[in-house]
Order: C-alpha cells, then structure tokens, then sequence
C-alpha cells in the first residue's frame, strides 16, 4: 500500500476531526433570533445540471471486487497470493515485456487448507500456461473411501449459501498417470457437520482440463460460516489451477457481479463510473500499475498482480468487466489512464520514455470505444461487448500533486496532445492544475471530516468563472464512521453536495469514494479494511448502504435538469474550535453554517426541487420563497433522512437503522415556513406552474 498518501490523508483526518463542539447560534437582530430565509430564483438559471453528475469513483481497496462486487467466492483462486513481491524501476521496466512471477519454495497455498492430512504445496513446475504459471500439488495418496483427502478454501471470510440456489464450480485439473479417481465438490459448514450441496466430477487425467460442474442448495437457511472442499478417495497425485465458484450473477453474466450490491448501486442510478481509480491506476511501482492488456481475454490468461493495498488481485475482474459493470447499471465509463508516476514516487519525465505509455492510453481507449474492425475494438468483442462504450472523459494519471518533482506538467501534455490528436472529441481531466495545455477539467479531492466538509460547503459559490478549466470532484468523502458513515457523515456529504449542486456551472461531475469496504475483519492481520468510512459494507454475504449511501441516491435520483438561483440570509452557525494539523496545541474558531440549501427544476415535471440539510441536534425553521412562478401547489413531496442523534448508523446487523422516508406534505406554496428535524436532510419537491 501506498504508505506516504495514507500516512498523509490520515493526519488530515485525525487533525481536523479534533473537534470542540460551541452551541448553536440562530441568526439575531437586536438580541432577537431571526428566520433564515432562502430565496429561490425561478426565472434565474444559473446551470444546466450535466446529464452526468452523479456518478461513482470505484478501485480495488477493501476487497471491492474480489470480496466484494465480483461474484467470486474462491480466495487465491489461482494460488497466486504468495508471489514474491517485485520491484523494477521505471528504467529498467520495459511495459512491453511480460515478467512472471515467483514464488517461496516448499510453501502451502494462503487461505487453503489441507483436509484428511493430503499435502498442499505450490508447485511451479506443473504451471498450466504462462500467466498461472504456478499450480497447487495436492498429495492426496493417504485417500480412502473412508478418509477422503484434498482442499478446502474459506472463500473471503466465508462461503455464503442461500437457499435452492445453484453455484457453479469449475477448476483446471490433472492428476499422475493412472489416477482415475474422481474429485467431489462441496460446500459445507465450517464444522464439517453440514453438506449444503455435494457434487462428484471424473475423468481427471495426466493432462489439464477444465472441469465445470453446479452446486444447488435446498431450502436452506442462509449462512455464511462455511468452506468449499474439493476431495477424492482414491489415493494420488492432483494439481488444481483456477478454482472457481460462482453464485447467480446480476443480470446473470458469466464472470459476473454479485446481486444484491449490484442491485444497491442500480437502484441510486449512477451515471458515470470514474475506472479504475485512484492509487488503483497508479500501483506502487511500474511493474504493479493497472496494466489493463494483461486484464483482458480469457480469465485463465491474466496473471494477476499485486494490488497497492496490500493483496494479490487475480484480474478476473479485468478492463471488459468494468465495462460489463457499466452496461449493466446504465454507467458512462471515466477513463483514468496510467500516466508515468507510481505510488512511491517514481516517474518518467516526458519525452520517449513515455511514449510507450502513451500509446498504452490510446489503445485503452481503443479498447473502451474503438469499433470492431479496430485492433483493440476487435479484442473487447471477443471479450463478449460487440458494441463500442461512449466515452467522453479520460483521466491522465491520479493524484499527481503528491508528484513533487513537477514531471506532471510534461507528462501531461504528452498525452493531451497524443489524445488529441487521435479523439479531439474527448474531454482530458488532468490531476493537479497544469499550465501548458488547457484542461478540460481538474479533479479534485476532498477528505474531511463533518464540521471541515461543512464549512468548505460554500467555497464553489466564491470561485472564479473565467476559468475554461471545469471542475471534476473525483473523490470525496465526510470521514465519521467505520467501516461505513454514520449520520454525521451524511449531514456534511449532504452540506457537500448542496454546495456542488449550486455550482454545477463549473462543477460537471462528482463521486463519492471509496465506494465499498468488505466489513468481515475491520482490523488487525489479514483485514478486510484498508480504508475506513466507506459508501456500502458487506460480507460475504449480506451487504447494506450506509446513511451517507441514501443520501448520494436522495440527490441522484431528486435533482432537475436545471440549477436555480439562490440566497440565503439569518442562517444559523455553530462554531467548530479547530485543532491545528500539526498537532501544536493551537486552534481556530470556525463560524460555520449549519443549514445547506440548493434548489434545481425539473422542468419535464414542473417541479422544484428545494434540499434543505439541518445539520443541528435541534430543529430549525426556515423560510422559503420562490419568485418567478405563476403558482406554487399547497401539496408537495418531502423525503427526509434523520435519526434520534448523528451517531446513528447502519450495519450488516441493522442494515435499514437510517433510511430515508417520502411522504406527501402540506402547507407548501411560493412563500412557506417549515420545520427541519434535528440532524436532518430534506428533500421538498414542489409543484411549480
Ligand atoms: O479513495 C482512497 C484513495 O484516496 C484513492 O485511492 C486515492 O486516489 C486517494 O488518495
């Protein structure tokens, strides 16, 4: 893992999360609180809210696919997790070069263990191709019908099971000449006391084959604490490569997603997927980037790599199931390329050395929207996506101002100039403002905590509109609650997004990150977490939204197609006592505000869509009036998100602890007063002639 920015972003959290809570304070005027008032300009269109605004920042981090989103229940499928780490400096890596990996000697595969004492060791002399270029040896000759021996794998803490539901098996195997025993599949508890479901698959033979079979369950209670087992009873020799069990995919896929977080994300209708990070994209080093050619074609022949949070990743979920991802939740893809910089701060300066990388880019684009007579078109139709992706957006590179040396200027301009060139239709996003070529946009990050994130909540309305340069913010985050936000989180990602809404004039597109965190172990060895406050928690088997989830799919789903014009006056403040960031013992008093407001029209609808957040612990009236409308109707819509205090939450547990809930409303109008529940975030939606 990236060890410099996670130090970094965690000082930064833990500083500005050292917080002394003030009282609140109402707006006064000669010692008498006054209403705030928000005044909504119905004939002034500051934006054309972009068709893409809401959207997701997605990486493996926290076990997001493999853990996670990709339906694979198998850990170390392909026995590559004990490879040696390899490190290669930008000049002596050459991108074109294929390097394979190796291994400890004489070590049994992570996360398989031994059943009726056969001897598990990997075997590099067995590989099954180039990519997986190792094999598990299983010595199974102690095997008797009454002691079967084999494998046995946990999956990502834990196997999950439904009921009558059908799992797919399938592995590589081959066995010493004249074996001619069979294996069977099973998933049974941990305790071996209970088989979920037992499959026996023959004519394994000295030469590898792919063996496919299903498992289906009966009407079983759900669990979880279980292992798949693969066994003979027929004494001798097998070697296994890519052991593979699948649950019903969403849209049922082949190599596809799991259900029910695939559902989640559906139903909050993202509209663009910023791929594949993040330090994601970047890795620690050359040889450890998203190296998306080695992430294509058939599973079997992707080698994996080493992810820069500190876990192997198969690539089983390579560059075509992102995009399968996106089609199957209606996602623009947001192209983030490599771009020469490495999470331990290695670079190449622009110039030839680079160049490889930059033709890299463009045939990653190729890839993604190129037509099937083009060369990488042509590979993700074989890949099972005939059709090109739209695509409007890459990215060169993440987080490039951490890259101190000032090679991002130059590195930059290579590949604008190179994308260009080829797709003058695309819109390049750089990383950190450049001064050479004119960005389409800039990403920007935010990670902070509730109090920080709501008084940054005004600071688009105050930037400067002449510059050509729009806004990405590509990851952001209120950092309260793990592994998932609680309320808090969700008040300042609220605040938050009032703020971007307002200021969608300049600022085209947005995403939450990190987007999902596997919650089976948040700490300690082999943890599932790298990452805390994250959108949406699982396990293996059940998964949740977290209070700040409801709130991205609240303003995703309820926003117009048009910004309008605001004021505000008597809002109330709290006031945040700042510690300092270096841990000096001074501080800074903050006034902050404490109600967010943003309004849009759906203009289809004849709807104004006015979102007021309370982030106080006590209830606020505020005044609202619209001007430049005929009529507003009495009756309206409110959706509201609170709960008795900010500390509420949600878990695996208490999934649906802090949901939103829509009702029909009265005593709306063009000028109207209303309450706001305590920790609170609403959204009105009004009938407007
Ligand atoms: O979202 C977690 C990490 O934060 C991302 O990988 C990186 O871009 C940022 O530092």
């Amino acid at each position: 893992m990236n060890l410099i920015k996670f130090i970094t972003r965690q000082l930064a959290f833990t500083a500005s999360a050292v917080v002394v809570y003030g009282l609140g304070n109402p707006a006064t005027v000669s010692g008498q609180s006054v209403l705030p008032v928000i005044q909504i300009q119905a004939d002034k269109v500051t934006a054309t809210m972009p068709p893409t605004f809401y959207g997701l920042m997605t990486e493996e981090i926290n076990y997001s696919y493999e853990g996670g989103l990709y339906g694979e229940l198998i850990r170390n499928r392909t026995f590559k997790s004990d490879a040696l780490p390899q490190h290669l400096k930008p000049e002596e890596y050459d991108p074109a070069k294929y390097y394979p990996a190796a291994y400890p000697a004489n070590v049994a595969p992570k996360f398989w263990n031994s059943i009726g004492g056969a001897g598990l060791v990997l075997d590099t002399n067995t590989p099954l191709n180039e990519a997986l270029n190792v094999s598990l040896k299983v010595d199974a000759t102690t095997a008797s019908p009454t002691a079967p021996a084999g494998v046995a794998n946990g999956g990502y803490w834990g196997i999950p099971v439904n009921k009558k539901t059908t799992y797919k098996v399938a592995f590589y195997a081959k066995a010493t000449a004249g074996f001619g025993g069979s294996l069977t599949a099973r998933i049974a508890s941990a305790d071996g006391k209970t088989v979920y479901a037992a499959t026996t698959i023959s004519g394994i033979t000295g030469d590898w084959q792919k063996f496919e079979a299903t498992l289906t369950t009966k009407r079983v209670a759900a669990a979880l604490d279980n292992v798949f087992q693969l066994t003979t009873t027929m004494p001798g020799t097998i070697w296994l490569q890519e052991v593979s069990l699948f649950p019903p995919t969403y849209k049922n896929r082949a190599n596809g997603d799991r259900r029910d977080i695939s559902q989640l994300l559906n139903d909050a209708q993202p509209k663009f997927l910023r791929l594949p990070g993040g330090n994601y994209v970047e890795g620690n080093n050359f040889n450890e980037r998203f190296n998306w050619k080695q992430m294509v074609g058939p599973t079997e022949q992707r080698p994996g790599h080493r992810s820069c949070w500190g876990y192997w990743s198969t690539d089983g979920f390579g560059l075509p199931e992102y995009l399968g991802w996106c089609q199957d939740i209606g996602m623009e893809p947001v192209l983030a390329v490599f771009a020469g910089y490495t999470l331990n701060r290695e670079h190449l300066t622009a110039g030839p050395a680079l160049e490889p990388y930059v033709q890299e880019a463009l045939e990653e684009i190729e890839y993604v929207m190129g037509d099937a007579s083009t060369k990488w078109g042509a590979q993700r139709a074989k890949d099972g996506y005939p059709q090109p992706f739209a695509l409007h957006y890459v990215e060169v590179g993440n987080e490039d101002f951490f890259d101190r040396s000032g090679s991002y200027e130059g590195r930059f301009a290579q590949f604008y100039d190179a994308i260009k060139a080829k797709y003058p239709q695309l819109q390049i996003i750089s990383t950190t403002p450049v001064k050479s070529r004119t960005a389409d946009l800039n990403d920007e990050h935010y990670y902070e905590s509730e109090e920080a994130m709501e008084a940054q909540s005004f600071m688009y309305d105050a930037r400067d509109r002449s510059n050509p340069t729009k806004i990405f913010v590509g990851e952001w985050a209120t950092r309260v609650g793990s592994p998932t936000p609680n309320l808090a989180g969700a008040l300042g990602d609220a605040a938050w997004m009032c703020c971007l809404e307002r200021n969608a004039d300049i600022v085209l597109m947005h995403c939450y990150a990190p987007l999902f965190v596997n919650v089976s172990r948040i700490s300690g060895n082999n943890r599932s977490m790298q990452w805390p406050s994250d959108l949406i928690g699982y396990d293996a088997l059940n998964s949740y939204g977290s209070p700040s989830y409801y709130v991205q799919k609240m303003f995703s789903l309820q926003h117009g197609d048009q910004v309008l014009a605001t004021k505000a006056e008597n809002l109330p403040t709290y006031q945040w006592i700042q510690a300092s960031r270096r841990n000096s013992g001074q501080t800074r008093t903050n006034e902050v505000k404490s109600i967010f407001y943003s309004a849009t029209r759906d203009t289809q609808h004849h709807k104004i869509i006015v979102k007021i957040v309370n982030r106080a612990d006590t209830a606020q009236a505020v005044h609202i009036d619209i001007t430049g409308v005929n009529s507003v109707a009495n009756r309206g819509t409110a959706t509201v998100l609170k709960a008795a205090n900010r500390n509420e939450t949600n878990t695996s547990k208490d999934p649906q602890h802090v949901l939103p809930v829509t009702e029909k409303v009265k005593k709306l109008g063009a000028s109207f007063t209303r309450v706001y529940p305590p920790c609170s975030i609403t959204i009105l939606e009004l009938d407007a002639r």
